[in-house]
């Protein structure tokens, strides 16, 4: 199947999206993963994306589309794939129905509160981008990965400003997506609230796996 994960920052994607892709075998293609890992190697790319991601922007439509028309071009996308942070604009949306047909569009349902305090403690791997919550779901050894001993870093967009401009965003480009794939008849709401283990089994549950 072909998903899209639809939701405010913080609201569980990432995580979500790293369990369902194993448990349906299916790649997990994250733009934001992807603008990072730019940043990280220094690319033209990085270069010009980094300023509007630490503080909140979008990315131009233009340039986030041309990379998911190439990503999606790639043959391990051929027996499904999740979308996560991608289309977060109605042209973006638009132009993705050209190049790929969606199955569900998940929508992470969440209250703002919540996904700022998630964003406040999260932390990231350096190396692997496993995510970690100081309180919610910490690693075993403070500022170490469980899962390959990498170092353990905050975003540079996890800061107060950057998250509430990035709700804002959200919010007026992002949320309108709703009602599009409403309307499409493929919207699935998904309970974000719980733990990520209930979030994942509800997921399943939904898709039969
Ligand atoms: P992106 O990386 O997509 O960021 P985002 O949408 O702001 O979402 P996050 O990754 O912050 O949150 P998430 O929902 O994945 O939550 P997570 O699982 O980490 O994009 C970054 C930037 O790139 C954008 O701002 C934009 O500038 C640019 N960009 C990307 N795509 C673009 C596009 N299409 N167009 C233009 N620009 C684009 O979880 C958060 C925390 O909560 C973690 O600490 C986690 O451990 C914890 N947690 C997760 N689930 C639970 C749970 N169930 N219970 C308790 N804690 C939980
Ligand atoms: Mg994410
Ligand atoms: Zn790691």
């Amino acid at each position: 199947m072909n998903f899209i994960f639809l939701g405010p920052p913080g609201a569980g994607k990432g995580t979500l999206a790293k369990e369902a892709a194993k448990a349906f075998n299916i790649p997990h293609i994250s733009t934001g993963d992807i603008f990072r890992e730019n940043i990280k190697n220094g690319t033209e790319l990085g270069k010009k994306a980094k300023a509007i991601i630490d503080a909140g922007g979008l990315v131009s439509d233009e340039i986030t589309i041309g990379l998911v028309k190439d990503r999606l071009s790639q043959p391990d996308t051929a027996n499904g794939y999740i979308l996560d942070g991608f289309p977060r604009t109605i042209p973006q949306a638009e132009a993705l129905e050209s190049f790929a047909k969606i199955d569900a569009a998940v929508n992470f349902d969440i209250a703002d509160e919540a996904v700022v305090e998630r964003l406040g403690g999260r932390v990231c791997c350096k190396d692997c981008g496993q995510m970690y919550h100081v309180k919610f779901n910490p690693p075993k050894v403070e500022g170490k990965c469980d899962k390959c001993g990498g170092e353990l870093y905050t975003r540079d967009d996890d800061k107060t400003e950057s998250i509430q401009n990035r709700l804002v965003v959200y919010r007026k480009s992002t949320a309108p997506l709703i009602d599009f794939y409403k309307e499409k008849g493929n919207l699935v709401d998904i309970d974000a609230r719980p733990a990520p283990e209930k979030v994942l089994e509800e997921f399943k549950a939904k898709f039969k796996k």
